[in-house]
């Protein structure tokens, strides 16, 4: 998706792609979004799609696919062992990668699982530019610990640093220097999850690469959102921008010991898996696959999805197929800028971020400002947000608090999905309620499970606060949905 400028001057992102299947849409009334969001215990993850209308909970497996995506699970090659499709999967990460081994898992959280039980002890510690959820939910199970060591700009919510997931070499420096006996990998997240889709440079990947070799160690890239990070590179390091995506694409799997990805963002598809130079490396990890996952050519994913993988893994190195999401996130971070609403800066992969400590400042943030925000927003115009605040933390070995570096609501844009009129209407929801923040209160656990308990935890608000957004919205919008 080239920029293509209006005659008018707006800034409006042109689809380069048509529409040729659709899935209708619901949108049920206020006071039903209420009841809705009180049945799944204020929690996002646990409200029924019948009840959504713009689901921006993920991009995650839920992306458009293409015609040829489409075509080519038909001609998936079904067989539990020695099948074509895997040969075309492993083919095409070879020639993306420059990779010789490919390890498939079901999706990424089964990659990650593989590798922390092949490198990671008790007492090791595993830097990263940022933690994801489930990455560390995989190295703390098996007594690990996360060092994060992005650069101090990357959890500054506004800013106009274009690498905000940068690794801070010092800081990186420093812990091999400390602590190097104790560290399996390094792990590079391209781009970080968590703190709003903020990707790394080239350069940033490289020099953390060149250090993490120095010191003997391998390096592992979560590359599940690295088609944002290639744009990003493209579109804003000098030294890139007349590198083609593939040949940025290479320039960084040659510096890689080990990529593994979530297929459910990367290649549009679902599943996920391992690639990896080094033959020493696969054998160690080659063995939990068929226990944990299934055979090794197949490792749980459906021949189809893994055809459909292929095709968009190859359709990932198109400029016009990968700029649709940043378009699309700028698009809707720059309007609710323009409107006063805070947001991460600048405008990241993945979605677009509120910034719930200074949307609800009044909501403190043991109360879970970027959980009462999801629900005061599903509330407000039957949109699912992701909470990325605290409640996506988990607690203290001592069972205190973890508060989050930064409270968050994510709107996820899947990739190809929503219309503009529909980014358009999100926007429009929530600069209303934006204009009624001060209604909006703060949620307690009724149940918290002890792990990943943003997944199934159930809350329920401090006041009657859900009651009275409904009535504004009635007032303001009388019988419209
Ligand atoms: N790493 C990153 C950076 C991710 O964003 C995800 C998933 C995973 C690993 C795990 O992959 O879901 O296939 O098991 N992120 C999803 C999200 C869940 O909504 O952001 P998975």
């Amino acid at each position: 998706m080239p920029e293509i400028r209006f005659y008018s001057g707006e800034p409006i992102p042109l689809e380069l792609h048509k529409v040729k299947i659709v899935q209708k849409l619901d949108l049920v009334p206020v006071e039903r979004r209420a009841e809705a969001m009180a049945e799944a215990g204020f929690n996002t993850f646990l409200l029924r799609n019948k009840d959504i209308y713009l689901d921006m909970l993920t991009d995650s497996g839920v992306n458009a696919m293409s015609d040829r995506q489409l075509a080519a699970m038909m001609i998936a090659d079904d067989s539990y062992a020695g099948s074509a499709t895997f040969t075309r999967l492993t083919d095409k990460l070879t020639e993306i990668f420059g990779t010789e081994y490919f390890l498939p898992a079901h999706q990424g959280r089964a990659a990650e699982n593989i590798i922390a039980m092949t490198f990671v002890e008790k007492g090791s510690i595993i830097p990263m530019n940022y933690h994801f959820t489930t990455t560390k939910a995989h190295i703390t199970r098996l007594g690990g610990y996360v060092e994060e060591v992005v650069i101090d700009e990357g959890i500054k919510v506004t800013s106009d640093h274009p690498f905000k997931g940068n690794f801070d070499l010092d800081k990186l420096r420093k812990l091999f220097e400390e602590k190097g006996d104790r560290i399996p990998f390094v792990r590079i997240e391209a781009g970080t999850n968590l703190i709003g889709g903020q990707p790394l440079s080239l350069e940033n990947i490289i020099a953390v690469a060149d250090m993490t070799h120095s010191y003997g160690k391998p390096v592992v890239m979560d590359a599940s959102l690295l088609q944002d990070n290639l744009y990003f590179i493209k579109t804003r390091e000098e030294s890139a921008k007349d590198l083609s995506i593939r040949e940025i694409t290479r320039r960084i799997a040659d510096k890689m010991d080990i990529i593994y990805f979530s297929a459910r963002k990367l290649g549009f598809a679902r599943g996920g898996g391992i690639s990896i130079h080094d033959r020493e490396l696969y054998l160690r990890m080659r063995e939990l696959v068929p226990m944990f996952e299934g055979f090794l050519t197949y490792g749980g994913m459906s021949v189809r999805e893994m055809e459909a993988m292929a095709v968009g893994l190859e359709e990932t190195m198109d400029m016009d197929v990968i700029s649709q999401g940043p378009l699309f996130i700028r698009y809707m971070t720059d309007e609710l800028i323009r409107l006063g609403i805070p947001v991460v800066t600048p405008a990241g992969g993945l979605g677009c971020h509120l910034d719930a400590t200074r949307f609800i400042p009044h909501v403190r943030q043991e109360e879970y400002p970027a959980g009462s925000l999801g629900a005061a927003v599903y509330i407000a115009g039957g949109i699912r947000g992701m909470e990325r605040g605290t409640i996506s933390e988990q607690r203290e070995e001592d069972g205190s608090e973890h508060l989050a570096a930064v409270e968050l609501l994510r709107l996820a844009m899947p990739r190809r999905v929503f219309t503009l009129s529909q980014v358009k209407y999100a926007i429009d929801r929530i600069r209303w309620l934006y204009d009624h923040r001060d209604l909006i209160g703060g949620l307690r656990f009724v149940e918290e499970p002890s792990s990943l308990r943003f997944f199934f935890g159930r809350l329920e608000p401090v006041s009657d606060w859900p009651e009275k957004l409904v009535k504004a919205f009635r007032e303001d919008f009388g019988e419209s949905l």
